[in-house]
């Protein structure tokens, strides 16, 4: 799969998501990044990106021309999706990062200051995408948190049973888990842990993330008892 970001800021998105498992998923040729600068795509001679917006009001609107300009420079596919981060569009879940992570090729849009010419929005995008109901100084870190969680979900980049069971999968957040020592300042790990019976073992677990999202997410244990689980 691969990611192509267009932001005002590349580095921050090469420096900032090359570690860890993404870092290996990216050696491995599971996924690839590149990040486009979209100041290169200015024909301002100043490289201008910004401009006052119509009708007043605080602030700047990054122009439509160069973030086009940058997106034509991909020569993509037709049907790849355009995904812009914005506080304004949906609110990313693990469902869309699976959606997502069934994708060939993902471009990610950055805006900056009060937002993009909404002419190229609506040329180009077609996903608008937020990572919770707060605002950021610009998409990148939204965009980094996009490519993270989607990028575990694609193909071999982690075990399948890794993510099976985890928080949100079927609605429920993750069970606690232990390891060794079995007894840390005088706090045993659950004795079901360890006999060795499977089946106690999941119940247990079952029993687990169902607690903690009663306590945590009530809002998703409704989902998870109005479908088949
Ligand atoms: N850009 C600024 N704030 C954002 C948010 N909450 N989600 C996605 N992109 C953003």
């Amino acid at each position: 799969m691969k990611f192509h970001v267009l932001t005002l800021f590349p580095n921050m998105i090469l420096d900032g998501i090359n570690h860890s498992i993404i870092a290996r998923a990216i050696a491995n040729n599971l996924i690839d990044l590149s990040a486009v600068n979209i100041r290169d795509f200015s024909s301002n001679k100043h490289n201008k990106v910004d401009d006052y917006p119509y009708g007043g009001g605080v602030g700047l609107v990054m122009a439509a021309a160069p973030i086009y300009n940058a997106y034509k420079s991909l020569n993509v596919k037709k049907g790849t999706k355009v995904v812009y981060l914005t506080p304004k569009g949906e609110l990313f879940s693990q469902k869309k990062a699976r959606e997502l992570a069934k994708e060939e090729e993902l471009i990610l849009l950055c805006g900056h200051y009060e937002g993009i010419d909404q002419r190229v929005i609506d040329e180009i995008v077609t996903d608008e995408i937020s990572i919770g109901d707060y605002v950021l100084t610009g998409g990148e870190l939204a965009a980094m948190v996009l490519i993270d969680a989607t990028t575990r979900l694609v193909e071999n980049v982690i075990k399948e049973e890794a993510t099976a069971n985890e928080s949100f999968e079927n609605n429920l957040l993750e069970y606690p888990q232990y390891t060794r020592p079995a007894v840390f300042m005088n706090r045993e790990v659950p004795a079901v842990l360890l006999n060795g019976n499977h089946a106690e073992i999941e119940k247990f677990r079952l029993e687990q993330s169902i607690k903690l999202t009663k306590e945590r997410r009530p809002d998703l244990l409704n989902l998870y008892e109005n479908c088949d689980n």
